[in-house]
């Protein structure tokens, strides 16, 4: 069985990537922030998706997403990557309700807008939901409803797991210069075969081929609603790779997650956290771009992989500790040092792509051979090409 890989133009040509930003990234849910970015009134989050500047604020409680251009003369609401401000216009002053009504305008007798004027000069507004504490915008002006792009047992999964998310988080971005979608290839390989490879030293030494000794009971609520998919899923080393049954669509089926044994050995840190998953790692990839990893529960990492151009990615990583015990307090050392760890296996595979996507660009005609193991990167490519709407003979 042979599939091929998507063609090497999707990852260096401009005219792919302008359609991915539409297509993709402003079409489908997009990871844009967790919960616990926003812990007070007016905290907020500016991101770009798809090459539109996105504002997520909670107001009231609620969090709302904003196009973040004011609809005076396009200067951004807010201009810090996060914070917290109230809803005003750095520029001329122009503030906005938390529907992203025109509330107020400075000096409102010099401009002489008539009410009727004022109707079309609210924040343009977008869909936003919440997965657990998982926060998605979507940038269409028709969106599928989210049940639609993710299995149901993805977003339970999504939703149990953000109950083994510690409140604190670390948060930090790295850039390389490789396509995006190298770093999401990468983690949906079946069996992880290039883990073995690209670290030997690192991550390949941690893993471990058999679980002897391992509980299989061990599972994130074991007896919770993720009891039904622990059951369905709880075979050997990355053995499990679709949620969903047959009627899933191809857009379900290119979000899934992985499970492997591995072995727990106490750390100076486990007996101050309640992790639940001890003895596994854990991976939740979430389509297009984002990817869920965690070690025993106790080292959780989110990484999301944002395209800034054909050739150049912005990676953002959020670290997490399992929810931490009464009394304990926060270990902001700890996250950074997960990110350190991170990074250190991030520069393995960063090597590896920056060296592909150079011959992705000098040999544009050849597409490359996809096994039975990498059905993953098949489905994924199919799905990306119909999106796309440049549909080829993909098997
Ligand atoms: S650009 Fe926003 S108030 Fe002028
Ligand atoms: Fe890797």
């Amino acid at each position: 069985m042979i599939y091929l890989s998507i063609p090497p133009a999707c990852y260096t040509e401009t005219s792919w990537f302008q359609r991915e930003r539409e297509k993709l990234f402003r079409e489908h849910w997009i990871l844009i922030a967790m919960t616990q970015q926003f812990p007070e009134e007016n905290s907020f989050v500016t991101r770009e998706v798809g090459g539109v500047p996105v504002l997520v604020q909670k107001m009231e409680g609620r969090l709302r997403a904003f196009k973040n251009a004011c609809p005076h003369r396009a200067c951004p609401i807010q201009t810090e990557p996060f914070g917290n401000r109230k809803l005003i216009c750095p520029y001329h002053g122009w503030n906005f309700g938390k529907e992203g009504q025109l509330r107020g305008i400075p000096l409102a007798e010099g401009y002489n807008f008539s009410e009727a004027d004022k109707t079309c000069m609210d924040l343009q507004t977008y869909p936003l939901e919440i997965v657990g504490k998982f926060v998605f915008v979507n940038l269409s002006g028709n969106p599928k409803p989210i049940t639609t792009q993710f299995s149901e047992d993805i977003l339970l999964l999504l939703r149990e797991t953000s109950s083994c998310l510690s409140t604190e988080f670390s948060y930090t971005i790295f850039t390389g210069k490789y396509n995006w979608k190298l770093n999401f290839e990468n983690v949906i390989e079946e069996q992880g075969q290039h883990i073995p490879f690209v670290h030997q030293n690192t991550l390949s030494s941690i893993l471990k081929k058999e679980g002897e000794n391992v509980s299989p009971n061990h599972f994130f609520c074991e007896n919770g609603p993720l009891a039904a998919i622990r059951q369905r899923y709880d075979s050997g080393l990355f053995a499990s790779i679709s949620t969903g049954d047959d009627k899933s669509t191809d857009i379900q089926r290119v979000s899934f997650f992985q499970r492997a044994k591995m072995p727990w050995r106490k750390q100076w840190f486990s007996s101050m956290m309640n992790s639940r998953d001890r003895g596994w790692c854990f991976t939740i990839h979430i389509f297009p771009n984002v990817n869920l990893f965690s070690s025993s529960g106790e080292c959780c990492v989110l990484q999301q992989y944002v395209p800034l151009a054909p050739d150049s990615t912005e990676y953002h990583s959020w670290t997490f500790s399992a929810p931490l015990k009464d009394g304990i307090r926060p270990m902001p050392h700890l996250l950074w040092g997960f990110h350190h760890a991170e990074k250190r296996i991030l520069n393995e595979d960063i090597a590896i792509f920056e060296q592909v996507q150079k011959v992705l660009a000098s040999r544009p005609e050849s597409a490359g051979y996809l096994g039975k193991n990498e059905r993953s990167l098949a489905t994924f490519g199919r799905y990306y090409l119909q999106c796309l709407n440049k549909e080829e003979n993909h098997e």
